[in-house]
């Protein structure tokens, strides 16, 4: 492995600058190296030894042919010219997506191991994104529990699904950073902040793979979409995305290097162009940073035919251009298309590209095979597969995250938790009672029938001693078809007359008339969201704004529980519903684990992890801004309303209520490679037990480029009995107050003074400062 090291360039920078400057620049230098000398080593201990000698033999005795069939994937859905069988048996094929029947499975493995030249067994890749067979809550979700071991628990338990019946490779975590809500792919991954998507990053990795790669009943990682796909322009999926290198290095990069260092074995490189280069041939991506920089040792497959579609971009002149340039600036497979195995034969004759490259290709490949263990152990057993789709071990993980990942946006008069008095309850929307979209998207080995709704959940909990009044009330209408219509059992859209709709509608409103309180279950069809579901505005689609406005015209406390993959206009909500639960997309357990939250049996003490906006005219926003002209009115940055978010990143509310207090840092200043601990004390001022995530900001005042006017650099969820009170304490590293400096082009720590926040969401007003000494 080559490691990248900048020593020249901090020499001639440190030479070239004022004396301050230059102090700065050294310090910034030694941290540059001591970050570069972090990146993952190869390994030489006996097993890594005995693995690279088999995959070296092993390669010695490939063709050419079956070289580039390891670095094929086939989908196992579409219909090809030559059958799935011939593919294996002629080493045409390293790779199967979206096969999930654990018997066919083992057949096609059967073959490849027993029948074909090398006996090279298959890998099995599946989006297990949220669960697999049980439907755990979306990734945005999961980052609202601002708690990673429950990130990590769930892709833990997603592996032992999804290894159950064969599938040893998921395409997952997603990590891009997403800071516009137009983008329908936002809730895949854990929001805005490169902080939180980093500890959320590195949890989902060890989840899916476990202490090491092979660990029984876990999977290989993917960490996607390689690189600044979230940036998409517009929102629009698939689009350009243009950032600038400093937004790249500090806010895109740091959750992929997270990644990478937790020591994800794949990644897949994005359907988009990073700054004018598709990122599936971008050298700068793929070589420079991954294998240079950070000391890649995995593979990284292409997205969905997204080689081929380097020709669609107006980059290759063809496809065999692609997959020459796709290959050289570092895919090692290549999902779907077959551009690699139709034209590298011909490419490696005429030497556009080297059999060496070639062989490390496929080399990174087979060592990932073998360090799952597929050459020893390639089948399963169905009868074990059976026992592990899921079983009331998933189900109880998959409530209990979905009780965790819930943020209480609004509670008015205490509306929540309901009140154990109430007879009478009306239960109104369109997913109110919906089992696919409970589920959310990408969730396409769940079944429907196994998701509990809130319908469902609330009779559960409630029984026959209140009454609940159920109405849909109103549908919400596709406008665009779902390229998961012929996968996923998405619910018809429903035909009825105008009179029939309006029927419907009243009969909602009586039904909340006629009710103590009424819980609104509002938000997106699970289609909504996810791959090509951008959205151009963020309202509540269809009439559920009117409905919602007719309920609370009868005067009745309203409960809104929304069900979304993003972040909606509920500016009105905000100001007139007294209780608003943000659900997310829960998952199977759903229904029961919503029921608990408004009951009470569980306090809902998620946090968001994005910034709220008001209005679809506020995006892309974000809470880490720099700090620009006037920016104590930075609220009124608009003519016509006002710029603050509704809801601040990090920001939800509690059963219980907290405060916090007395800050104090151990130190007045630390080092680049030192650590400060930082306490307050946290108390539960209520007389109900409930969680608080502390969260811990900083601010850099001056240095070589401005700075966010606040990062997140901690935080720890706490549980608080009732009245009790704790010391809190965050350690922060002089490490995390790096960052790249578009002047020195170095990652670095610049000594300095420093702001301090810690408090309840990115708002925090208790602060101190510190210094950065060198
Ligand atoms: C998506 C990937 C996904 C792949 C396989 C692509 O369209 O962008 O995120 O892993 O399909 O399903």
């Amino acid at each position: 492995m080559v490691f990248f090291h900048n020593t020249g360039f901090c020499a001639s920078a440190v030479r070239s600058r004022r004396v301050l400057f230059s102090l700065l620049l050294s310090v910034a230098c030694s941290f540059a190296l001591a970050q570069e000398q972090n990146v993952p080593h190869a390994t030489t201990s006996a097993d890594d030894t005995k693995a690279s000698r088999f995959v070296s033999d092993l390669l010695g005795k490939m063709t050419l042919e079956e070289k580039l069939g390891q670095m094929s994937q086939i989908s196992y859905k579409d219909a090809h010219s030559v059958s799935h069988e011939e593919r294996i048996l002629k080493g045409q094929t390293g790779s199967f997506l979206f096969l999930t029947d654990p018997a066919e499975i083992n057949r096609l493995q059967h073959i490849a191991v027993e029948q074909s030249r090398l006996h090279i067994p298959l890998i099995f890749g599946y989006d297990v994104i949220h669960g697999f067979r049980t439907i755990y809550p979306i990734p945005l979700a999961l980052a609202s529990s601002w708690d990673p071991s429950v990130a990590q628990h769930v892709q833990s338990m997603a592996a032992r699904e999804a290894s159950a019946v064969g599938i040893r490779w998921t395409f997952a975590p997603m990590v891009d950073i997403a800071r516009d809500p137009r983008w329908g792919r936002i809730m895949e991954g854990a929001g805005e902040d490169p902080y939180l998507g980093s500890r959320m990053a590195e949890a989902q990795v060890r989840g899916f793979q476990g202490d090491v790669i092979g660990s029984p009943d876990h999977i290989l990682a993917c960490v996607k979409h390689f690189a600044g796909y979230g940036a998409a322009e517009g929102g629009r999926d698939y689009d350009s995305a243009n950032i600038s290198d400093e937004q790249l290095w500090n806010v895109y990069l740091p959750p992929f290097h997270a990644a990478v260092q937790a020591g994800t074995g794949s990644l897949m490189s994005a359907y988009m162009d990073l700054n004018g280069v598709p990122a599936t041939g971008n050298k700068f991506l793929l070589h420079d940073v991954l294998r240079k920089k950070w000391g890649f040792q995995g593979f990284v497959v292409s997205d969905w035919e997204s080689i081929a579609s380097l020709k669609t971009h107006g980059f290759a002149a063809g496809h065999d251009d692609a997959a020459v340039r796709a290959v050289n600036a570092g895919v090692n497979m290549e999902m779907t298309s077959s551009t690699v195995r139709d034209n590298l034969a011909a490419a490696v004759k005429n030497g556009s590209v080297k059999e060496s490259a070639i062989d490390d290709s496929v080399r990174d490949i087979l060592l990932m095979k073998y360090q799952l263990g597929l050459f020893t152990n390639p089948y399963i057993s169905v009868d074990h597969a059976r026992g592990e789709l899921g079983s009331t071990e998933q189900r109880d993980a998959a409530r209990a995250a979905a009780e965790r990942s819930a943020v209480l946006l609004r509670n008015q008069a205490g509306v929540l938790p309901l009140k154990k008095s109430i007879s009478s309850i009306a239960v109104v929307g369109p997913l109110a009672d919906s089992k696919p979209d409970i589920m959310g998207s990408w969730s396409l080995a769940g079944h429907p029938e196994d998701a509990v709704t809130v319908l469902e959940g609330l009779r559960k909990k409630l029984g026959s001693a209140v009454t609940i009044n159920y109405a849909k009330g109103v549908e919400i209408d596709r406008v665009q078809p779902s390229i998961f219509d012929d996968l996923f059992a998405s619910p018809k859209p429903v035909l009825k007359t105008e009179q029939e709709r309006d029927a419907e509608f009243q009969h909602a409103v009586d039904q909340v008339k006629k009710s103590e309180v009424a819980i609104l279950v509002l938000g997106e069809a699970q289609n909504m969201s996810g791959e090509r579901a951008s959205r151009s505005t963020l309202a509540l689609p269809g009439r559920q704004q009117e409905l919602l406005e007719a309920a609370v015209a009868t005067g009745k406390p309203i409960v809104l529980v929304l069900l979304n993959g993003r972040p909606l206009d509920i500016t009105w909500a905000s100001q007139h519903v007294p209780a608003i639960l943000e659900a997310w997309y829960p998952g199977t357990e759903g229904g029961d684990a919503i029921a608990d939250l408004l009951a009470g049996d569980a306090t809902p003490g998620g946090k968001l992890p994005l910034t709220w906006p008001r209005s679809v005219g506020q995006v892309p926003i974000y809470y880490s801004q720099n700090l620009t002209q006037i920016p104590n009115e930075t609220d009124t940055r608009y003519w016509d309303g006002s710029s603050a978010p509704l809801y601040p990143f990090g920001y939800g509310l509690s059963y219980a209520s907290f405060q916090l207090s007395n800050l104090k840092v151990e130190a007045s200043s630390l080092r680049p490679d030192g650590s400060l601990t930082a306490a307050i004390d946290v108390q539960n001022t209520a007389a109900v037990a409930g969680d608080e995530v502390v969260q811990l900001y900083t601010h850099q005042r001056a240095g070589s480029a401005s700075r966010p006017r606040r990062e997140l650099k901690g935080f720890t969820r706490v549980h608080l009995a009732p009245r009790e009170k704790r010391t809190v304490t965050l350690t922060l590293h002089g490490s995390d107050l790096g960052f790249w400096s578009p002047q020195t082009h170095q990652w670095a720590v610049e000594p300095g003074v420093f702001d301090l926040w810690i408090g309840e969401d990115s708002t925090a007003t208790e602060h101190v400062t510190f210094s950065v000494v060198p």
